[in-house]
């Protein structure tokens, strides 16, 4: 980690968690193997399923892509809470009060059992229970937190309405929701991921699942071609790796949001902060070397579709000046997350045509509690137990009011995204971009997109995003490309950072 004082930007993002981990690492997968089910992903979600089945005597296989947690897991920012922003006087409208009680339901299930597991196997991993809140500053925000209060009420969640925060900044009104957590997300996998191994469960690094085969029973076909025979897969991949005709590219979107770790000049306070209105922020504190550090989040925007991404941080940073002073930045990264059209996660079979492949994914950054639910309802499918949520999660439910408008809007999103790019006509070329500038360039008279690190060399790559075709944007503050339709990104040799994408883009 480079840090650098008189509050200016770490040069790199890193995320504070992965440094405090003692994660290790695992082998790739190079013979075919069997197994009773094959989870792909290793983040929370394909974490806690695994450990989930191998605690039913399952034989389970566990694929990452990359290293275990190095997705949106180890980037996050680890607040375990059902206060989702403003959701709940929303889905009452749009889902109903008993579907809106089911989601309260399913995520408060999830904290307990983290909570729960971590005092069973005494897990040192700064687990401490937290109220978490959010704040309104104009008139408009203060009547959508009044309605959500109603809907707690509704609901019977346990909460209240104050007007103050415990730190400096006006507010019109503060909604509580009580008895909620925080946690060190890689300290608390880390155990469970033990538990894996020690129940006989094979975890394999730096193995890209590509495709499912149907021939003889299902199979998971991975990039060097080595197979995992299997009665059940599990997509805890972020983004769906297989798509069994669910469409999900057309009912999915991606956000990214920033996160800083600050040292601030007042500490920062208990409890768990989220601002109601727009632009997002978010607070809440960690433990560093025995002093509390602010982790500031929020800033949000489609992915591929941000200013400078080093302004979010910059943002994010005024932010923290203004409300506890900053007096040094430790860390700052970004990350994505998913989003569903009703904003519902989907968990569940993929489709009725294919009742054995699974998915869970669209947390829209809520995915501590909804990840660990994902676990805990696709372990009953797994096994055959009935689950109350299954509906309400089920990915081939019905796409009813909201999500319908939504879904249109989307579709054209992303259409103008596919046809934007190819007819833009770029004036720059690679020559002209200074050192350490990256952006969309002209190449003989095609769009390309080309970084200049800084000592000069010039990287470049074709722009059209090798998962459906849409033109990938510059991310500055990454220093990679992000295709604006369903969150994939690129390094600057154009190598996969993050699906749906499994081929990189064409080198220039
Ligand atoms: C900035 C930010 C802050 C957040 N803060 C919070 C918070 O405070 N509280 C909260 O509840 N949630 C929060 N979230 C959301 C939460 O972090 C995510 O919802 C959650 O981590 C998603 O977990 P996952 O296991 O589904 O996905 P991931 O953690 O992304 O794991 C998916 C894994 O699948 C692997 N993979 C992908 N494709 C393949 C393939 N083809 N083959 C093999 N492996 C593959 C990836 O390498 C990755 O490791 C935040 C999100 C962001 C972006
Ligand atoms: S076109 Fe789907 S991620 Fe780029």
């Amino acid at each position: 980690m480079e840090a650098n004082h008189f509050n200016e930007l770490p040069k790199s993002p890193e995320p504070y968690w992965r440094e405090s981990a003692n994660l290790g690492s695992f082998p790739t997968l190079d013979a075919d193997k069997k197994a009773d089910v094959c989870v792909v992903g290793g983040g929370i979600t394909g974490i806690t399923t695994a450990y989930q089945l191998v605690q039913e005597g399952l034989k389970v296989i566990l694929i990452d892509a990359d290293q275990l947690l190095n997705g949106t897991t180890g980037h996050t920012t680890a607040k375990v809470t059902a206060q989702h922003g403003l959701i709940y006087d929303e889905f009452i409208q749009h889902l109903g009060q008993e579907k809106a009680k089911l989601y309260y339901q399913a995520n408060q299930e999830a904290l307990h059992y983290i909570r729960d597991l971590v005092d069973l196997k005494r897990i040192q991993c700064d687990f401490s229970e937290q109220n978490a809140y959010i704040y309104s500053q104009t008139e408009q925000d203060d009547q959508k937190v009044l309605k959500e209060f109603e809907a707690y009420q509704k609901l019977g969640i346990d909460g209240d309405l104050t007007y103050e925060l415990p730190f400096s900044m006006e507010t019109k009104s503060v909604l509580v929701m009580k008895n909620q957590a925080q946690f060190h997300p890689l300290q608390y996998l880390q155990v469970l991921i033990d538990g894996i191994k020690e129940k006989g469960g094979e975890i394999f690094e730096h193995t890209v699942a590509t495709d499912v085969e149907k021939t003889r029973g299902l199979a998971v076909v991975t990039k060097n071609g080595a197979k995992i025979e299997c009665d059940y897969i599990v997509a805890g991949s972020h983004f769906p790796f297989y798509d069994g005709k669910g469409f999900f590219f057309t009912r999915m979107y991606a956000e990214r949001s920033y996160v800083i770790a600050a040292k601030t000049e007042k500490e920062p306070p208990e409890g768990m902060y989220y601002s109601a209105g727009q632009p997002s922020r978010s607070l809440r504190y960690v433990n560093i070397n025995g002093e509390k550090v602010a982790l500031i989040g929020g800033d949000g925007h489609k992915t591929g579709e941000g200013k400078d991404t080093l302004e979010h941080y910059e943002a994010l940073k005024s932010f923290g000046e203004e409300v506890l002073g900053i007096k040094e930045i430790l860390y700052r990264w970004s990350a994505q997350d998913l989003y569903t059209l009703d904003k519902v996660p989907y968990i569940g079979r993929i489709t009725s045509g294919h009742p054995n492949i699974l998915i869970a994914t669209g947390f829209r950054k809520w995915g501590m509690t909804n990840g660990t639910a994902a676990a805990l309802l696709l372990q009953d499918l797994i096994v055959g137990r009935n689950n109350k949520y299954k509906d309400l999660f089920s990915p081939s439910r019905f796409v009813a009011d909201p999500s319908l408008k939504k879904f249109i809007s989307s579709n054209m999103n992303v259409a103008g995204h596919l046809i934007e790019g190819k007819l833009d006509r770029p004036s720059k070329k690679p020559e002209d971009l200074g050192l350490d500038e990256g952006g969309v360039v002209s190449i003989n008279g095609r769009r390309a997109g080309a970084y200049k690190d800084d000592k000069g060399e010039v990287f470049c790559v074709d722009t059209t995003c090798t998962h459906l075709g849409c033109e990938v944007e510059w991310n500055h503050g990454d220093r990679s490309w992000d295709c604006p339709c369903h969150g994939s990104r690129f390094s600057i040799h154009g190598d996969v950072l993050e699906g749906p994408a499994d081929k990189p883009l064409e080198k220039l």
